[in-house]
């Protein structure tokens, strides 16, 4: 089986996969720019269908510098957008036609009259006529020449929601649950969203002559795979691009990673087996056949795909004592290191004793989601240990809380800020963005949850440092865009504390996310201290904040928790009282983020003991990041 058909066995859909978002962007640049420059030197335009949301928009970005650095015009171009939610004015910071004006048609030369947007304000009677409409305007142009689509964890494109079939026409639809809670941070609250959109069909895209599909980061793996590798069904409409004669999906190695070639590449070919590899493949299979790793035995590797792996580092039983070994020098109680120990096999160094920690977290909250009991544990082990919140996190707070914040204000006394705040929170209207005091007046909110949190952990105020990090202070949700203040920021701090280790979290999120953005001032502020000498002597541990753990056999390092510790760490999430949930939840399917994180911790030490090693109540994991290697990271 060459390499190339293991691949083609799995996926349906021709996939390319980049570096990161940024090298794909310009690819699918240029060849939408070739498409147009071709158009024009016949005479003729180009036909665009184009999305929202926080994936396209690097691709915008780019199309912008080209148009300024290479001239290259969109006068002869028509485009047609997927979707707009229904019942929001255009004005709204939200609506899709505010957002087309500002990432791409105000930077660019393309006449009014050429783009072409589903109608959000139309009436209930009149919106299916309207959608006839856009149907009858695509079609007069000659149809879409290239679609451009992002995917939503629904499995959405456009606001195709699971249920829509192939056939399916520009519409009005209603939102599904998860895709209103994706959008819950844009409209400052989940019953902010609104329930109903208009969008082009799958049958309206699939018409399309081209189609690329883009998708970045972690969060849209499992759905890629799907599109991607399953039988088209309806409850996951990209997967009936596998029905189209030219779609490629543009892909980051993230949003790849399920990819059976990625995942499981012995599958797809003749892979090199190194430990990494043998670790992911044998854990893999004692979790797949439900058996410890210490019995499997050669057989289970021979009927499960795997018979290179134990031909080339078997019999089965040294290879499994190897990886039983691997995993079990992950695990540690002393994520400071183990003072006076032999730590060859830990994951830290036990000198010095004492270390200089820093605790990086994006926004208020990341840190204790993810490491709480690792936290608690490295200040009761007596380490120096400074927790740093780069952004202020003050878009993530509804004006509910405000409200409630400053009516408690007034009422014990009042201040002028408060007075203010309930002044701007009484005459805001929908389109209207906080101003810079009301968006103080929240950061104050989320800074008292977080010292209220680390309390717990145990740590002294006096050892948290709010950055309020320009691009944050200055950007809206998935609009963010970092600078050289940032980076000197974050390195001047960095600096001061010279820490023995840090932990940071976002390497593989959503490019447009805060915890992405954070990495990547992160990583800048490390190239620039690259000379200093303690850089040498600090370990940078990442953690994950967002929900989706590392693969067991990523870990480097293992932090179990006891009972008490698991109560303390909810205890400490549940400080953070903004993001909760505003609306009680009644239903179990739906858990409290405290609730998610908690589940995730005890379906780690749950994975531990199911590979055969010690069974804890729950576990932290972390995987090293190695400060000299290139800016490309882990
Ligand atoms: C936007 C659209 C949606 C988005 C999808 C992903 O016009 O139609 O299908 O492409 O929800 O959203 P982001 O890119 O924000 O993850």
């Amino acid at each position: 089986m060459s390499e190339q058909s293991g691949q083609e066995l799995y996926e349906r859909i021709p996939s390319r996969i980049f570096d990161d978002a940024q090298a794909a962007v310009c690819q699918i640049a240029r060849e939408i720019a070739d498409a147009i420059r071709e158009r024009q030197a016949a005479g003729k335009g180009l036909v665009l269908g184009l999305a929202t949301g926080s994936t396209p928009v690097p691709l915008y970005r780019e199309l912008i510098r080209m148009h300024r650095k290479e001239g290259l015009s969109f006068a002869k171009v028509t485009t047609f957008n997927l979707d707009e939610y229904f019942g929001i004015d255009a004005r709204h910071p939200e609506s899709y036609h505010r957002f087309m004006r500002e990432q791409l048609f105000d930077h660019v030369d393309i006449p009014a009259e050429q783009i072409n947007i589903p109608e959000g304000m139309v009436s209930r009677e009149e919106v299916f006529e309207a959608c006839q409409d856009y149907e009858n305007r695509i079609r007069e142009v000659g149809g879409i020449d290239i679609q451009i689509l992002g995917i939503g964890r629904t499995g959405h494109i456009g606001f195709n929601e699971p249920g829509s079939g192939p056939a399916s026409r520009t519409r009005l639809v209603t939102l599904d649950r998860l895709t209103r809670l994706d959008a819950a941070r844009d409209f400052q609250g989940e019953h902010n969203v609104p329930r109903y959109a208009v969008t082009m069909g799958v049958g309206t895209i699939l018409d399309a002559r081209k189609v690329y599909l883009l998708a970045w980061g972690r969060s849209k793996a499992e759905v890629v795979k799907a599109a991607v590798e399953d039988a088209p069904v309806e409850s996951l409409p990209a997967s009936f691009l596998q029905q189209h004669e030219d779609v490629s999906f543009f892909l980051d190695t993230a949003a790849a990673s399920e990819l059976t070639r990625n995942k499981y590449p012995w599958l797809v070919g003749f892979p090199e087996w190194t430990p990494e590899l043998a670790r992911k493949s044998v854990t893999h299979l004692s979790l797949k056949l439900g058996k410890p790793l210490l019995k499997l035995v050669d057989k289970d590797y021979q009927e499960n795909g795997v018979s290179e792996l134990v031909t080339e580092q078997g019999p089965a039983y040294g290879l499994n004592i190897r990886v039983f070994n691997e995993v079990q020098h992950t695990i540690t109680g002393w994520p400071g290191g183990k003072p006076d120990a032999d730590d060859t096999y830990r994951p830290e160094r036990a000198k010095p004793s004492l270390k200089r920690v820093l605790v990086l977290s994006p926004e208020p909250q990341d840190d204790v989601l993810a490491m709480a009991g690792t936290l608690s544990r490295l200040v009761a082990h007596g380490h120096e240990v400074t927790v740093a919140y780069l952004t202020s996190g003050s878009l993530g707070v509804p004006d509910e809380e405000a409200r409630w914040a400053a009516d408690l204000m007034r009422e014990a006394g009042g201040s002028e800020l408060a007075t203010q705040v309930l002044a701007e929170l009484d005459e805001k209207s929908a389109f209207d963005e906080d101003s810079v005091g009301l968006r103080r007046f929240k950061s104050y909110i989320r800074r008292n949850e977080a010292r209220a949190a680390l309390q717990l952990c145990g740590l002294e105020p006096d050892r948290i440092q709010f950055l309020d990090l320009p691009f944050y202070e200055n950007g809206r949700y998935r609009r963010f865009v970092t600078g050289e203040d940032d980076v000197s920021e974050l390195s001047s701090l960095l600096q001061s504390v010279r820490p023995h280790q840090v932990y940071v979290t976002g390497e593989a999120a959503d490019p447009s996310s805060v915890q992405a953005k954070s990495f990547s001032v992160f990583e800048l502020a490390i190239q620039k201290l690259q000379s200093e000498a303690w850089i040498k002597d600090c370990y940078v541990w990442l953690y994950r904040s967002d929900g989706r753990e590392w693969d067991i056999h990523q870990v480097e390092m293992s932090v179990p928790c006891s009972p008490d510790e698991v109560k303390r760490k909810a205890q400490a999430i549940y400080q953070h009282r903004s993001q909760r949930s505003q609306i009680p939840v009644l239903d179990e399917e739906q858990r409290e983020v405290w609730e998610q994180a908690i589940d995730r911790n005890r379906a780690t030490a749950r994975f531990y003991d199911k590979l055969g090693l010690a069974e804890y109540e729950a576990i932290e994991c972390f995987v090293r990041w190695h400060v000299t290697q290139d800016s490309a990271g882990k």
